[in-house]
């Protein structure tokens, strides 16, 4: 085969980790994990029960989708008291339980921290509204421009923002006679970053929460902290985007003006600063922030901070999630990574994020065939892993009716155009076993329907079937330990269009390789000629559950069978 190389890229990584570098963590969707009351809604006491699972597949911190008090429009990103748990999950002491259960198991759980809107259900909004004391700055509020149709009038909106869940991003309030701005739903106002008075505030409800004794925060939409304002405090109206032809939808506009602002970036680093701070006065293991942004690489990098300012731990790396799908090649994947990696900085530990519950799940972007592929890319690659829950058995995404759509981004369009903007498919209930609902619930019906493949698709099943994806993922977040997984060098080749692969090497450690076929056909690789100075024989690891190749099965380095959508880790033999 003719072998031509893209890439060599070794990256050295340091020692004396933290706990949460070269970690592993897990997104619960607490609404559909485990459901202990019956009410067809997981809930707190549903994750407690099930903690001993989350140990038992590796996982070293969970984050929770918001738990916290909400009416629910965007279940739960809509938060209308950051102190109190939202009844329908539990109570405080339902968490404090938890909290309590996971340290006994070596597990950490952080909180989603929601800091760019509110509902419009809370009381700040509401003492807003009545521009009361200090809340009366604590929302953007605009009064609008006049409006030449309508002399004496309403005025009309004071640009043409629109929301991220369509048409414009303003909306009128009787009582104040005035705007003002929503990100994304009009039940979602967003918050005033250049008010003090709310600034501390935000602040408050960080040090609650760490008072909990939680691992630390996800922190949500945090691009959308500052919108522009020009010298005489005006929000001026954001270029046309000549590519989108409809006027309500968000792609109207460039977005220069509501994401992205200078000032983001100091407030993520005075937050990062606030945990520090009280890490090292209780002690304990360092808490930790990860933060959610679409935004371009060099916005990711930022977040992590700079020399005189740490920021975000683990600013998600969506790389894979934009750049990547089920036409990816080699040299498309190869390239996504060593990007990404030549990027993060110095001293600063690379993370990968393959799904989450804004997307869709893995089958559908990478193909039902992939789901172990991508686990073991996931697990391989040097720095923190982040899984959503159900990749580690493989769930699918669910075609949810028109009627049964709950998401307000979907429900937002019509009948006929919802599909493409739901979010639901990728938030069913977790599948536990074959028993009714898939063991989530015992529940007559729940929130969002089960999955019709839970029969075999389960946590049950999976665990009696040697290799599974649930037993692949086990065996992957074991090997993610070792120490070259941990500490190892990284070198990846691109050998042809269908072929990746990289090595991980460590002094006085073993050597890993990995085989990657993104192609259709079975295809004979030498990762002899690839990396020259490993063994002329390797064994298998771990490789796809469709593979040939079974754990401790031995190869000659020269001459490897690739199947097609198989990725196979080998352990170089001394
Ligand atoms: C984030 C969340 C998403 C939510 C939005 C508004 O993007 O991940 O689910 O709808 O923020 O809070
Ligand atoms: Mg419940
Ligand atoms: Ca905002």
């Amino acid at each position: 085969m003719k072998s031509f190389l893209l890439f060599i890229l070794i990256v050295g990584v340091g020692t004396a980790k933290e706990w949460w570098e070269g970690g592993n963590f897990y997104q619960i969707y607490p609404r559909s994990f485990m459901d202990s009351d019956g009410d067809g809604i997981g809930d707190i006491k549903g994750i407690t029960q099930k903690v001993q699972y989350l140990k038992a597949i590796g996982i070293d911190g969970a984050w929770l989708s918001p738990i916290f008090k909400s009416p629910m429009f965007d279940f739960g990103y809509d938060i209308s008291d950051y102190y109190q748990v939202q009844p329908e999950y539990g109570t405080l002491e339902d968490l404090m339980e938890l909290i309590e259960k996971a340290r006994e198991v070596g597990l950490k759980i952080l909180l989603d921290f929601v800091p760019n809107h509110t509902s419009d259900e809370h009381e700040w909004f509401k003492k807003s509204i009545k521009r009361e004391g200090i809340y009366t700055n604590f929302y953007i509020w605009e009064d609008g421009i006049p409006d030449p149709k309508n002399p004496g009038g309403r005025n009309l909106p004071p640009n043409n923002w629109n929301s991220e869940f369509r048409y414009s991003a303003w909306e009128w309030n009787e009582e104040r006679q005035q705007y003002y701005y929503h990100q994304f739903g009009v039940r979602q106002p967003d918050l005033n970053y250049r008010d003090p008075n709310l600034r501390a505030a935000m602040e408050d409800v960080l040090k609650f929460w760490l008072d909990k004794g939680i691992g630390g925060f996800r922190i949500d939409a945090v691009p959308y902290l500052y919108e522009y304002q020009d010298a005489s405090g005006k929000f001026p109206d954001e270029p046309r985007n000549p590519d989108c032809a409809d006027p309500d939808d968000f792609c109207w506009t460039v977005h220069i003006y509501v994401k992205d602002q200078p000032e983001t970036y100091d407030v993520v680093y005075s937050w990062r600063k606030i945990i520090d701070e009280y890490s090292q006065k209780h002690g304990g293991e360092p808490r930790v922030i990860m933060t959610e942004a679409y935004a371009s690489m060099d916005n990711i990098i930022r977040y992590y901070g700079n020399s005189t300012h740490k920021g975000s731990n683990i600013p998600f790396n969506f790389e894979m999630i934009q750049r990547l799908n089920k036409n990816s090649n080699a040299k498309d994947f190869s390239q996504v990574i060593a990007e990404y990696l030549s990027k993060v900085p110095k001293g600063s530990e690379p993370n990968w994020v393959l799904g989450n519950h804004d997307n869709k799940r893995v089958s559908t972007r990478f193909g039902e065939d992939r789901m172990d592929l991508i686990n073991i890319l996931l697990q391989t690659l040097p720095g923190v892993a982040v899984t959503y829950y159900g990749e580690e058995i493989g769930m699918t995404d669910v075609h949810i009716s028109w009627e049964d759509t709950v998401d307000p981004q979907a429900c937002g369009a019509s009948p006929l155009t919802y599909e493409p903007y739901s979010r639901d498919p990728a938030r069913t209930p977790f599948q536990w076993d074959d028993s009714p609902n898939a063991g989530f619930s015992n529940a007559s019906k729940t929130w969002l329907p089960v999955s019709n493949n839970y029969k075999e698709t389960n946590v049950k099943a999976e665990e009696k079937i040697p290799n599974s994806h649930l037993n692949i993922f086990k065996t992957l977040t074991k090997l993610k330990m070792e120490p070259t997984m941990q500490d190892g060098s990284f070198e990846q080749k691109v050998l042809s269009d269908d072929i990746f692969v990289y090595k991980r090497e460590l002094a006085g450690s073993d050597t890993y390789l990995v085989v990657m076929n993104f192609g259709k056909d079975v295809q004979t690789v030498s990762l002899k000629s690839a990396f020259p100075n490993i063994a002329d024989r390797a064994e298998v690891v771990v490789s796809s559950t469709q593979s040939p190749l079974q754990r401790g099965d031995q190869v000659q380095t020269d001459n490897i069978k690739a199947p097609p959508s198989v990725a196979t880790v080998f352990k170089s033999l001394k």
